[in-house]
């Protein structure tokens, strides 16, 4: 069974006049491990699916099952559990805390979910090591330059260990070379079993990835391996 299925999801905004279908009969299926690109102009709607895919909202129609479990019905406390189980995001202009220094940054997620300092220390120390930001862990954002802290927000992305990774335009903000670097790193979690869905314009990233699905106007326009 695939890890993700989604069948007819749609998404209404707003109420009467300001009405807004933004997604309209999404039929979607990923396996794990799987690296998926989501492409399409602005607009067509696919920040709105990733939010519905990564729990942060609930569809207005159809059904979305997790690992086989219906989540389309589960109200807003069990969806943000299982958000936080579940799911890394990682947003384009990273939203990281300015006046934390990284070392809390990639901690944050770790505090919330109730982790042992020294349990959080260590998972920390191995993201940045692993990550190449282990020497700016005392930094602040500020002081980083836009892949090291893109870098700073996959690793806060990772430090749950989630089982999939969404990532809104993980490249936009940085030059070719660093999101080269980026999507290696992204390429690396592929292969070790994470399932990667990237939001893109970047026909370069979107390369990448095994399979593009192309929204138009808040449908599938395409789906297609490469
Ligand atoms: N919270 C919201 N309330 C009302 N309308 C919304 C909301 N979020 C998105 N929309 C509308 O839904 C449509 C799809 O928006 P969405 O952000 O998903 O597009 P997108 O494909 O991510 O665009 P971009 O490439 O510019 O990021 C747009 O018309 C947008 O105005
Ligand atoms: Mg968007």
């Amino acid at each position: 069974m695939s890890l993700i299925i989604m069948k007819n999801i749609g998404k209404v905004f707003g109420h009467g006049d300001s009405k807004l279908q933004a997604l309209s009969n999404i039929n979607i299926n990923i396996e794990k491990g799987e690296m998926v690109a989501i492409m399409g102009p602005s607009g067509s709607g696919k920040s709105s699916l990733l939010n519905i895919l990564g729990c942060m909202d609930n569809s207005t129609e159809g059904k979305y099952y997790l690992e086989g479990k219906d989540l389309s019905t589960l109200k807003s406390r069990k969806l943000a559990k299982v958000r936080n189980q579940m799911f890394g995001f990682i947003v384009q202009h990273f939203a990281l805390l300015d006046d934390y220094d990284v070392y809390e940054n990639i901690a944050l997620p770790l505090e919330y979910a109730g982790v042992r300092k020294r349990f959080r220390n260590e998972i920390v120390l191995n993201l940045a090591n692993e990550l190449g930001i282990a020497q700016k862990l005392k930094r602040k954002p500020r002081e980083l330059s836009g892949g090291q802290n893109q870098r700073v927000a996959i690793a806060r992305a990772l430090a749950n260990n989630p089982e999939i990774i969404l990532a809104d335009e993980p490249t936009g903000a940085l030059d070719k070379k660093t999101g080269e670097e980026v999507m290696g790193i992204f390429e690396e979690l592929s292969r070790n079993g994470k399932t990667i869905v990237i939001v893109t314009h970047d026909e370069n990233v979107a390369k990448k990835c095994k399979r593009i699905i192309k929204i138009e106007d808040g449908s599938v326009a395409m789906s297609k391996e490469e």
